[in-house]
Formats: C-alpha cells, structure tokens, sequence
C-alpha cells in the first residue's frame, strides 16, 4: 500500500527532501536577522537550545505517526485514535494543519517572488537593462503578483510529478546547489573589510536583550518554523518512508543540516551587514536599533552590492539565486500537505489536485497582496508564532498519549533492531508525552499571562 502512495527510493532522497523542507527563508533570512537584533549568539544559544530539547522531539512525532499510519495526517490521527472523540480532535487537528500550511504558502510564495525578482535585477544589470533593474526591485502590485504567480508555478510543477519524480528528484539537485552556493558567499564576504566586526556580534553573546520572554517565543516560533513544523509536512513525509529506515537517525540528520545551514547563513548575513555599515550603508536607525529585516534583505544588502560594481553583481545574483532555491525546497513541502490529503480523501489525480490547490493559494496571496498592510503580517503572525506550536503541541499529544504504546513502540524497532539498547528507547517515548506539551504550554502561558 505504501509504495502506491509514492516513497522515497534513498535514504539521501528523504533526508535531502525533508531538509529542504526545513532550511528556507527561515534560516536564511529569519534567522541571522533574528539574532542580528536580539543578542548575536544568546540567540543562537537559545534557538539551539530549542531545536534539540524541542523541535527534534516534536520532529520524531510526526515522522513516527506519518510512517506508523502511512497516510496524511487527517487519515493518521484519525486511524491511531482510540474513540470517536479522539478521531473528531484528530481530524480536525489534520484538516487546520492542511489551511495553516497553505497559508504559510500564501505569504512564502510572496516573498519568495521577491526572491526571484531580485535575482532577476542582478541579471538585468549585468545585461545594462537599468530600467528593468529598477522596476524588478521596486515595491508594485503587478511585479509582486507576476512573481507571486511564477513561483507558484514553479512549485506546482514540482509537485504534480509526485514523490519520487519531484520532490525527491528537485530536492536531490537543488539541495547541494543551496549548500555550494551559501558556502562560496561565506567564504568571499569573510575576505572583505568591516566582516570582523560582524563576526563578533553574532558571536559574543548579549544576554540582556535574548533573555526576554517575548524573544523565547519568537525562538520557539522560529524553531518550530525552521524545522517545518505543526503543519503536517513533517508528518507526510514520514509516511513516504520505507519500514527498512532507522527514523531517529534519519530525524537526526534532518534536524542537524537544518541547524548547520542557519548557522552558517548567520556567518553570511552579519559580516555582510557590517561590511555594508563599513561602505557607508546605514544599518541602524536614528533610536540605535538595527533596521528592519526587510529592509535589510531588499535594501542594505542590494545597496551593498551597488558599491562592489561587477562582482557585486554576481554576489546579488548568487545571494538571491540561493534564497530562491532554499524557498522552492520549502514550498513543495507545503503544497503537499493539501494536495496529499485531497489525493487521498478524494480520490482524485495528482495533477488535478496540485492544480485547484496550488490556484486557490495563489488566489489567497493575491488578496493578501490587494490588502498587503492590513493582512501580510496578520497571516505571518496567525500562522507561525501560534498555529504551528498548538499544532505541534497536538501531534505530540497524539504520539505520546493517544497511539496504542505498543505501536508505538514497534513503528520505533523498524528498522533499527538495536534500539532498545540506545538512549532514544528510554527518553523519547516519556519525553515526548511529558517534557515536550509541558514546554510548548509553558512558553505560551508566558506570551498570555506574562
Ligand atoms: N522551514 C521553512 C523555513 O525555514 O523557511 C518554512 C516552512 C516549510 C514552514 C514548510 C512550514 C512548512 F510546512
């Protein structure tokens, strides 16, 4: 039954696909900008901190449950669950995973063809084409949706291949690309004069400003976001493994690349910041706070390439060319989540789902776009900083308290037949119905009563 839904063929094409998942815009963007502005490596402390005692556990409970049931999250929750109010909690809890993670889409496809479209600006440059240039990185309507529609487009071609022929395959290809890519960036901004000082603010901990509860949710937000979390992504991915894999470690990996990747991006995004203040780019406002991370991304950094002249060029080509891929690798994974479940439920083809779905997304984004003051944020805010932690909260509820234990404990055997001897065996299981709710609840009644 498994392989008629699709599985991935390699150990490499699931780690691959679902660390393309997880490294995004949110390690690439969010993330130096984050701990830019809150406190350099206190942050990263933090963020670390989170990823492993939290996200890694939340992980393994949605891989674990997608692969124990073989189906999309409604269909899992809803098959594990003992009684009818389980199976209620567990589908509705599927079908707010399938709208959170289309509206992350809507918001992702946005700013990804954003991505895009700078990129574009580099290449109209190089080429003398100044008014093309202009226009691609001025804020307007038409440009954002045209790149909103072309994204879209690219993801939904992705997707409507399936499993192997698209999301395993693209990611295969675009992951080392993104890698190679950020790695030379790093390597040419740390030879260039001012990169010093950046290193040292990302890297000599402010405790004062990253102690505040507000940044802990920001962190948990940006770590639940970072891992692909609380949607369900995580969960259909696991059920297109094979029964043959060991998944803590294939969750090992995943989570690991994703961290390594927001770290090192923190070694490219800092250093440039500091060598643009070094060229004279202002990066702070008239209070003293840095700016914002927008402005950052789209105008410190394209204002900082301007003063290279030609390699600035392709250092602004390559630096959007690499947060374009890192965005495609995430948003196959959200379309996926509705479409899979669509396939499924409904009975319908792959195509026909990838194309309705990836439609009705798009038309969302565009009234965000009609409506951007008002709504841009707003999604941002509803989706990530509390959808995806209540979200999470509920899959690791289903994985610690609602499987029957003994399932449990035989979906963790396959595959890895020593386990029992290994420290997961006796942490996870207790960890996971336990530790993990109680954190998620205690960084939230922080933000409600705090
Ligand atoms: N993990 C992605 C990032 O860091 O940009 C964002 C993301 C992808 C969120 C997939 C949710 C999701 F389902």
């Amino acid at each position: 039954m498994a392989s008629a839904r699709g599985e991935f063929t390699s150990r490499f094409g699931f780690v691959m696909a679902a660390a393309g998942s997880a490294v995004g815009l949110g390690n690439i963007w969010g993330f130096p900008t984050q701990a830019a502005s809150n406190g350099g490596a206190a942050f990263l402390i933090i963020y670390l901190a989170l990823a492993f005692l939290l996200a890694y556990p939340a992980l393994m409970a949605e891989l674990i449950l997608g692969r124990h049931a073989h189906a999309n999250a409604v269909n899992a929750l809803r098959k594990i669950s003992p009684g009818p109010l389980f199976r209620r909690i567990g589908v509705s809890t599927g079908i707010a995973g399938f709208i959170v993670a289309s509206l992350i889409l809507s918001f992702y496809a946005i700013v990804a063809g954003w991505m895009i479209a700078f990129c574009l600006a580099s290449l109209s440059a190089l080429l003398g084409m100044d008014e093309a240039s202009t226009w691609l990185t001025s804020f307007s309507f038409t440009r954002n949706v045209i790149f909103m529609l072309l994204f879209m487009g690219l993801t939904i071609g992705i997707i409507s291949e399936g499993v192997r022929g698209g999301i395993e395959r693209w990611s295969e290809r675009l992951m080392p690309a993104l890698l190679v890519t950020l790695v030379l960036l790093v390597v040419y901004v740390l030879t260039l004069d001012g990169a010093m000082e950046g290193l040292k603010v990302y890297l000599l901990p402010d405790f004062e400003r990253a102690l505040s509860p507000n940044l802990i949710i920001s962190a948990l937000g940006a770590a639940f976001f970072s891992l692909s979390l609380g949607v369900g992504t995580m969960l259909i991915y696991g059920s297109y493994v094979s029964d043959k894999e060991n998944l803590p470690v294939l969750g090992g990996m995943v989570t690991l690349v994703d961290i390594s990747i927001a770290v090192l991006a923190g070694f490219l995004v800092l250093p440039a910041m500091y060598v643009a203040l070094h060229q004279g780019v202002e990066i702070f406002t008239a209070t003293g706070e840095l700016i914002s991370e927008d402005t950052l991304i789209f105008t410190v950094l394209p204002q900082l390439f301007s003063t290279m002249g030609f390699t600035g060029i392709i250092v602004g080509f390559t630096f959007f060319f690499l947060m374009s891929i890192a965005a495609l690798t995430s948003s196959i994974s959200m379309l996926e989540v509705p479409v899979a479940y669509t396939i499924e439920e409904h009975g319908i083809s792959r195509k026909r789902a990838v194309w309705v779905i990836g439609g009705v997304i798009a038309v969302v984004s565009t009234v965000i776009l009609l409506n951007f003051a008002e709504l841009f944020g707003l999604v941002i805010a509803a989706t990530t900083r509390y959808s995806q932690p209540i979200l999470g909260f509920m899959f690791c509820i289903y994985a610690g308290w609602v499987i029957d234990r003994n399932a449990l404990l035989q979906e963790l055997k396959k595959g890895n037949p020593g386990i029992e001897q290994g420290l997961f065996w006796k942490i996870w299981p207790w960890y996971v119905k336990v530790v993990c709710p109680l954190i998620i609840l205690a960084i939230f009644a922080q933000t409600l009563f705090g």
